[in-house]
């Protein structure tokens, strides 16, 4: 039976990459006869200029439909001073809050062949394999919130924290389930010598590891887990958090590995799943054809393995990206002397190639 992607290009570099997604997406499915069929839709800055709202109710009913998501990257300067519930940003959140997307699985690895291309010293990052698992619509994103109010004679904004013991329980639970088939280790990480909400997803995240004794389950604050990302990373297995530290250490980790345009994500939950690269629109580089798409194409064989089941493709796909680095094809975010440079259309063509 035919399966539904919708696509969501969204704005800056989102279209290039998506493109190089489907066009990988569509030889996969000839070859494994997966009866693959694609449907875009609006989002992002984009369709607020179209529209005049970031997320139409349309691209959400399709979302809600499809088999599956492949969302490339919203948000841009030129949005910037638009109302606040209007920016392309809503658009990413307001998916991930409609289809129920509590959890972001962003796999964080190193290859081989780019060991030298990392930020840190090779014998540091060598063996990296971390699954970051991010709590994907709580917490301080989608808690109460004042974008300016007058108080004492100044002018404030607040933003809430908040998260409650299901919502940490469902996410920790995954994680656990996740470490299982991994290495039997969760770092749960929070600022639990500071924060409420933290105190709360420290006792939670304790009582739910109860029910899994062949898992490990390592308490870490944040700050300290920002170090031992940059000084011990292969010492992690499957790490835990919220919502904002899950962005912000995921950033870190992605670029250990050479790129965050090599990074690709999985946001599952209640409804159809949603895969998209962790990078942005990247506004500095779109519509120069230079982005690298292999997050995005990775984020395609997550989602073959995820929604479909179909290990063999998405394997195909992991194997055809690492075959084509190792052939010395380069974007420019990984260009050095000596490499094949490419483009994104040459860099897409090179995995195409070797499917
Ligand atoms: P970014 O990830 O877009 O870019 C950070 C840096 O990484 C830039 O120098 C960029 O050129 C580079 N980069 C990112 N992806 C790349 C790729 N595939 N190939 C080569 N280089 C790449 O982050 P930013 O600049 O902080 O944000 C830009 C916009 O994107 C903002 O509006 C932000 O809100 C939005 N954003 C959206 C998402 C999303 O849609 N899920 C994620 C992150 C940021
Ligand atoms: C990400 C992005 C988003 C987030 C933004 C664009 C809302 O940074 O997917 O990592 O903060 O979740
Ligand atoms: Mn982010």
């Amino acid at each position: 039976m035919a399966k539904k992607i919708v696509v969501i290009p969204g704005d800056g570099i989102g279209e290039e990459i998506t493109n190089a997604a489907v066009l990988v997406l569509k030889k996969i499915s000839d070859k494994f006869q997966l009866d693959l069929t694609f449907e875009s839709h609006a989002a992002g800055g984009t369709a607020y200029d179209l529209y005049g709202t970031p997320l139409p109710e349309k691209t959400i009913l399709a979302a809600k439909a499809a088999d599956a998501v492949l969302f490339g990257a919203v948000g841009g300067a030129v949005w910037d001073n638009v109302d606040p519930a209007l920016r392309p940003e809503k658009a990413i959140l307001g998916l991930r809050k409609s289809l129920g997307l509590y959890a972001n699985l962003r796999p964080i690895k190193v290859m081989d062949c780019l060991v030298e291309y990392s930020p840190l010293k090779k014998e540091i990052v060598s063996g990296i394999d971390i699954m970051i698992v991010r709590e994907l619509i709580g917490g301080i994103y989608f808690g109460d919130k004042c974008e300016s109010e007058m108080k004492d004679g100044f002018e404030r904004a607040w933003d809430l924290e908040n998260y409650s013991v299901p919502e940490v329980e469902r996410i920790v639970k995954l994680a656990m389930e996740t470490a299982q088939k991994r290495n039997n280790k969760v770092t749960s990480v929070d600022k639990a010598n500071v924060l409420a909400t933290s105190r709360l997803w420290r006792r939670t995240a304790t009582k739910v590891a109860a029910s899994y004794p062949d898992v490990k389950l390592q308490d870490m604050y944040v700050d300290n887990c920002a170090m031992q990302l940059a000084i011990h990373p292969t010492e992690f297995d499957v790490i835990v958090t919220g919502n904002l530290f899950g962005d912000i250490l995921s950033d870190e980790a992605a670029v250990l590995g050479g790129s965050i345009g090599l990074m690709p994500s999985a946001s599952i939950g209640e409804c159809t799943s949603l895969y998209e690269p962790i990078h942005g629109s990247a506004p500095d580089i779109a519509g120069r054809g230079i982005a690298n798409p292999i997050g995005t194409i990775l984020s395609a064989a997550m989602l073959l393995r995820h929604s479909f089941a179909a290990e063999a493709a998405a394997l195909a796909i992991e194997k055809a990206v690492e075959k084509a680095l190792l052939d010395g094809y380069r974007t420019m975010d990984l260009y050095r002397d000596g490499f094949k440079k490419a483009n994104t259309e040459e860099m897409t063509q090179a995995i195409f190639d070797r499917i």
